[in-house]
């Protein structure tokens, strides 16, 4: 009989480089899905992957000096050395620079133009560029992206449009029909009264400012906008509209997509309603599970907290790491990360509890048995206690797993190990020994044995090599699947132990986190000195400079150029012309009427062959340009000091 199916995904991660601890997060999860699914008798494909097309890739690779393709490719080398590290078993990286990708995703746009769902018109809405999204006016928060809180820019293009606003009601119907699709269910009351009920406007699903995407076959100076190029990627990754499509009839529809809540928009109302108008099934699940914060705050690289995981698995170890992020994070919610709840973690469940049990067993049936792991002399009431959580325990993991829980099946596969532990105190193995009751010493030893058999089995999808390492001191070899603790006794005759060096080594807390602290506080003048040195200036060098206010009265785009914009400024009685290089950020009827900080006395130059009478004063951050205005009205042609 063939094995059922499970198709499990990644979100395809963006290739922004300096990868921090919540970004393994989505990751790390559904890894142990994938190897708990797979030893439970599943026939699986984990997908992940690498979304390296889209404006922010083009732009970031402009400012490193570098193509596109360049860029994304080391950042690809990154992020699968990070995922080695982890150990994380994927079936199929897709990166949506693949040619297959590419090509398939150009056949899904003609597949959607022919059946009509797309047409061509213009856009005009506030574009956020770190998320690639567009806003309405009314979903912007303070003016700003309401995902991020950063800069959005209105802007104006020719477009193509899928007709989404279609798709309202049959999704609607939907999701009545799959309550489960959406979870947390909290996710789906969000999407239908945030996203849904307002009404569902058609998509702007190409972009003509930049060409770092996939060109459409009907229009090549349209790029795919990015989320439908990447969302894509679930189906062209099994061989969607391929010659060879034997995945795709294998394993679509998914049934899980996990992905970050941020992104669960994307996943439970665009995806789904392109794939009605492919007329493909959807997928049976979309997680959105929270976010790992540090210090209450989202992590993020551009707020300069990143935690590197590739440095907490040198120095504590990929299964620390992992099992952190599996146990402490509340599964659904948000979690924090520190350092020192890292710590702790790791000493109170993996030094104590299972560290522990392992070290002590081993050296017991070593000191007692010369290490050969003894047969049972019948069980007692005590001991049949443990039997009966042992033999139960895969059926209540099994059940946390289905409810996607990794935190709750570490709960209950501890169990086993804490009862084990506390099974050592209550019957003293020391003392049986001394009163040389070899048959009961027997016993209790082969029982120990077996609670870590069974607790190093359900371990191996969440700590595969620490569960590796338990194997190897049991002298057992790993098992593949959960068949071998169906039933307590498995372990035969003659197997023999090793103690071996500590599975895991105690940290002292307190020294630990001052070394941190230390290693954080060399990394930062280590940064400080490869930053360039800025001379000091005196205030009468500042006062050369000369600024004033000046009001924007026309603004176009300069011929054959993407980044330049001509203002023409008012500053007093005075009108004068400056090129600025905001195009990418502002559009022409945006800057029209703002009032902006010039600098009023530098040398006239030509840019492109068009003279420049001054430059403006800008903002930047890496990412976002927004041009300095004056906190209040105070009309053009005022000094600035
Ligand atoms: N490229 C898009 C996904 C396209 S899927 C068709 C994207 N990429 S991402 O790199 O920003 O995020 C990848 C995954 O990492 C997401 O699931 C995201 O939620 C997750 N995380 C990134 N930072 C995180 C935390 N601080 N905490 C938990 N997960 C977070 O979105």
């Amino acid at each position: 009989m063939s094995k059922p199916t499970y198709y499990i995904t990644t979100p395809i991660y963006y290739s922004s480089g300096n990868f921090h601890i919540g970004h393994c997060y989505t990751t790390v999860i559904c890894d142990a899905i994938a190897r708990f699914k797979r030893m439970d008798g599943y026939d699986v494909f984990y997908l992940t992957g690498t979304d390296e097309h889209g404006q922010k890739v083009q732009q970031k690779a402009e400012s490193a000096g570098v193509t596109p393709k360049q860029f994304v490719d080391k950042l690809y080398d990154q992020i699968v050395r990070l995922w080695k590290v982890l150990n994380i078993s994927y079936d199929k990286f897709i990166r949506t620079t693949d040619d297959y990708h590419e090509q398939t995703v150009q056949k899904i746009y003609q597949k959607l133009l022919d059946s009509d769902d797309i047409y061509k018109s213009h856009y005009e809405g506030w574009y956020c560029t770190p998320c690639e999204s567009f806003w309405t006016e009314s979903q912007l928060v303070d003016g700003k992206c309401p995902d991020c809180g950063r800069e959005v820019k209105l802007q104006q293009e020719e477009s193509y449009f899928f007709r989404l606003s279609k798709y309202q009601d049959r999704l609607i119907e939907f999701y009545r029909q799959n309550p489960d699709f959406i979870s947390p269910k909290s996710r789906m009351n969000e999407m239908i009264n945030n996203f849904i009920k307002p009404g569902l406007k058609d998509l702007c699903i190409s972009r003509t400012t930049f060409d770092w995407g996939v060109k459409l076959p009907f229009d090549p100076k349209h790029v795919a906008y990015v989320w439908v190029d990447a969302l894509g990627n679930y189906i062209t990754a099994l061989g969607y509209l391929q010659e060879d499509h034997s995945l795709f009839d294998k394993f679509w529809p998914a049934d899980l997509h996990m992905v970050g809540k941020e992104i669960v928009r994307f996943h439970t109302i665009i995806w789904p309603a392109l794939l009605m108008a492919l007329g493909l099934p959807l997928p049976k699940k979309v997680y959105g599970h929270g976010w790992v914060l540090f210090d209450n705050d989202k992590m993020s690289k551009s707020k300069g907290n990143a935690v590197d995981p590739f440095f907490l698995a040198d120095r504590y170890g990929a299964d620390a790491v992992r099992y952190f992020l599996l146990r402490e994070i509340p599964f659904g919610s948000d979690g924090v990360y520190s350092n020192e709840a890292l710590l702790n973690r790791t000493n109170a469940d993996l030094v104590n509890d299972l560290g522990n049990l392992v070290s002590r067993t081993t050296a017991m049936i070593t000191q007692y048995f010369g290490g050969v792991i003894p047969r049972p002399n019948g069980y007692n009431k005590l001991d049949r206690e443990l039997i009966d959580l042992c033999e139960g325990t895969l059926a209540q993991v099994r059940a946390d797993m289905d409810a996607l829980s990794a935190p709750d099946a570490l709960t209950d596969i501890f169990k086993i190990v804490q009862r084990a532990n506390k099974y050592i105190d209550e019957t003293t193995p020391w003392t049986l020994n001394k009163n040389g009751d070899k048959e009961r010493l027997a016993t209790v030893m082969y029982v120990l044995a077996e609670c870590i058999r069974f607790a190093a089995t359900l371990l191996v999808p969440f700590v595969p090599t620490t569960a590796q390492k338990i194997f190897d001191k049991l002298g057992l070899p790993l098992p593949a699947d959960f068949d071998a603790i169906k039933r307590f006794g498995g372990i035969g005759d003659g197997v023999t132990v090793t103690k071996g060096e500590n599975l895991f080594d105690r940290i002292d807390i307190d020294k630990e986190l001052k070394e941190l602290d230390k290693i954080a506080a060399e990394k930062n003048v280590e940064s400080q000195k490869n930053s360039p040195q800025v001379p000091q200036i005196t205030i009468e060098d500042f006062a050369k400079v000369k600024l004033m206010t000046a009001k924007v009265i026309a603004c176009e785009r300069v011929a054959k150029s993407d980044k330049l914009l001509l203002l023409k400024l008012q500053t007093g009685d005075e009108v004068r012309q400056v090129v600025s290089g905001i195009a990418q950020y502002y559009t022409p009827e945006y800057m029209l009427g703002k009032t902006v900080v010039l600098v009023s006395n530098l040398k006239p130059v030509k840019i492109r062959g068009v003279e420049s009478n001054g430059m403006i004063l800008c903002a930047a951050d890496g990412k976002n340009v927004v041009f300095v205005t004056p906190e209040q009205d105070i009309g053009s042609g005022k000094e600035v000091r």
